[in-house]
């Protein structure tokens, strides 16, 4: 059969004649070039777009064009914050996303970088890398279940990945000079393997993923490029092509550069590009000449081994953000909440030092049922051991934390505010201080996050969900620090919930005892559990 597209197609001929009414598109990165026509010319067609932006309010305007199309041809466009060089970023994207419930026929990670400065992100990933890559990687992983069954999965890869395999000893640039077309290359490629791994994943489902080279468009992509640069990069390319009897690299106008994308999303028979590579609306073919600027995939960027080995890297690098393994669990009190807290632990994989207040001799019975992932210390001695810590004792006004050892740590105050238990602190009382406002003045050098706090220890286990589940049960979190409010919410998610992030401490009373997400706290899904903080009443 003849193609019917090609180099030279444009994303409205690709859809021509195509009716996506009723159908709901996620792309990353309509601000700018292709995503911004991918999305354009989706939503003339009648789709439903929800699109991100790294910042809504200053890029309104730049999307008007999309509204416009969307008024003319009955689709919409929805525009949601997000960084993907942020895990909070993501997070709270995704979690919106998942609130909102509404499932997508395909996303489209298009949002990129190319050959930026040396930089970090908020994470500590190297920033082509974590931007390009690792930010997709937790995004789309966290919203898999919001893709419809027999939907799309597109991944924006390029001509760049022949550069560079990843390297999955040293991603991050730490050990070696950095270069930032290597860089780019690589995360380029990792894009590609994700999208093979990812169609392997999830085809039980009738999901179909795939990588795109768009084609190469003077969008604002060179934006760290001098015209010298650019210039340069165009005779390099050109004399790479004619030394092996290429035909000169053709610039595409950004229409045809979205061609390819939104085949792969609509058009294309999903089966025939499932994870594969593909460009100029064709699956491309294998080509492992060594020229960067040739045609075709590397078939390194296709590794199937490989794919599995990089998903298994990116999921301990954003799992634990690249900066300090978060394997031991320091508990201080030993009571039903701690000890239910060190099983649910050591279900997930974590060790646990756990402490009570008459000695870690007395703790036996507990460290036998536990098994040997856990053992016995002292206060102090699992405020040390702990790479974060979890203080399941009342506060009291004479600090009796081990403040030395919890120094630098994130610790998770699971205590509420029982005056009839604790005593009265005047200044909860009058509304002035939080309880855990006062933890995290005793522990000046921690950052102290409230966690655990309207749940029955004993419900840990029973009211556990895997993530997207429609009911499952969701907890609240409160810190001044974005990095805690992040470990509590990985760690409730391997633990069977979902998060709202209830910052900073001065609004933990809003799911304290007697509130409306204290007195829910059998079950509550993430939307019930942000209307119950909402309608939280100081009590004084
Ligand atoms: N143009 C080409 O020749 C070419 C060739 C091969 C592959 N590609 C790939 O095609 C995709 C689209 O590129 P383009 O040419 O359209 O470039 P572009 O005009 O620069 O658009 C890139 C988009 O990504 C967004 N973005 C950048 N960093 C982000 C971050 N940290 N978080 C969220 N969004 C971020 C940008 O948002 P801001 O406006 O906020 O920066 C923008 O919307 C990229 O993945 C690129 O690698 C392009």
């Amino acid at each position: 059969m003849p193609r019917k597209f090609n180099a030279k197609s444009t994303a409205d001929q690709v859809l021509s004649g195509v009716d996506l009414k009723g159908k709901r598109f996620f792309i990353t990165g309509v601000s700018s070039g292709i995503g911004l026509e991918t999305a354009r010319s989706l939503v003339s067609h009648g789709a439903s777009v929800v699109g991100t932006l790294r910042d809504i309010d200053k890029s309104k305007a730049i999307t008007s064009s999309v509204f416009d199309a969307a008024t003319q041809g009955g689709g919409s466009l929805e525009l949601i914050d997000l960084d993907l060089a942020s895990l909070q970023s993501v997070r709270v994207c995704a979690d919106t996303l998942l609130t909102n419930g509404q499932q997508f026929d395909a996303i489209i990670a298009n949002a990129g970088v190319m050959a930026t400065p040396f930089g970090r992100t908020v994470d500590g990933f190297e920033v082509q890398f974590g931007t390009n890559y690792l930010g997709h990687f937790a995004l789309i992983n966290r919203i898999e279940p919001l893709i419809a069954d027999n939907g799309r999965l597109v991944m924006l890869s390029s001509q760049a990945h022949r550069i560079a395999d990843v390297d999955l000893d040293d991603p991050n640039f730490e050990q070696q000079t950095y270069d930032p077309f290597v860089a780019y290359g690589r995360s380029k490629t990792a894009t590609t393997l994700f999208a093979a791994e990812f169609d392997k994943r999830h085809r039980n489902r009738g999901i179909r993923a795939a990588s795109v080279m768009p084609g190469n468009s003077l969008t604002n992509l060179p934006r760290h490029f001098s015209q010298e640069d650019l210039q340069g990069l165009f005779e390099n390319a050109g004399k790479a092509r004619a030394e092996e009897g290429l035909p000169p690299m053709e610039l595409k106008e950004v229409a045809q550069a979205a061609a390819t994308s939104v085949w792969a999303a609509v058009v294309a028979d999903k089966d025939e590009i499932g994870g594969r590579y593909l460009e100029d609306c064709a699956v491309a073919p294998i080509d492992d000449s060594p020229n960067p600027f040739a045609d075709g995939v590397r078939s390194y960027a296709l590794d199937a081994s490989k794919a599995e080995q990089l998903w298994v890297k990116s999921e301990e690098m954003v799992g634990t953000k690249g900066t300090y393994p978060m394997k031991v669990i320091g508990i201080i009190g030993a009571g039903e909440v701690g000890s239910q807290i060190a099983r649910a632990a050591i279900a997930n994989g974590y060790e646990v030092v756990i402490a009570n207040s008459r000695g870690p001799e007395t703790l036996k019975d507990l460290i036998d049922e536990l098994g040997p992932s856990a053992r016995a210390a002292t206060a102090a001695g699992a405020a040390e051991a702990g790479d974060f810590v979890v203080v399941a004792v009342p506060l009291k006004l004479v600090n009796d934390m081990p403040v030395e050892q919890l120094a630098g740590k994130i610790v998770l105050d699971t205590n509420n505010y029982m005056p009839w238990r604790d005593g009265h602190f005047p200044v909860v009382d009058s509304g002035e201080k939080t309880v855990h406002e006062l933890r995290q003045e005793q522990l000046p050098n921690s950052k102290v996050a409230k966690a655990f706090t309207h749940i029955q220890a004993s419900r840990l286990f029973v009211s556990s969900r895997p993530a997207g589940a429609p009911d499952r049960h969701a907890l609240s979190v409160s810190s001044n620090f974005p990095e805690a409010v992040e470990l509590v919410t990985r760690l409730y998610d391997q633990f069977g919930f979902d998060t709202v992030d209830n910052s900073p401490l001065s609004e933990s009373w809003r799911s304290g005892p007697g509130q409306p997400a204290w007195a829910a706290h059998a079950h509550q899904t993430r939307a019930e559990l942000i209307a119950n903080l909402a309608r939280a009443r100081r009590i004084i």
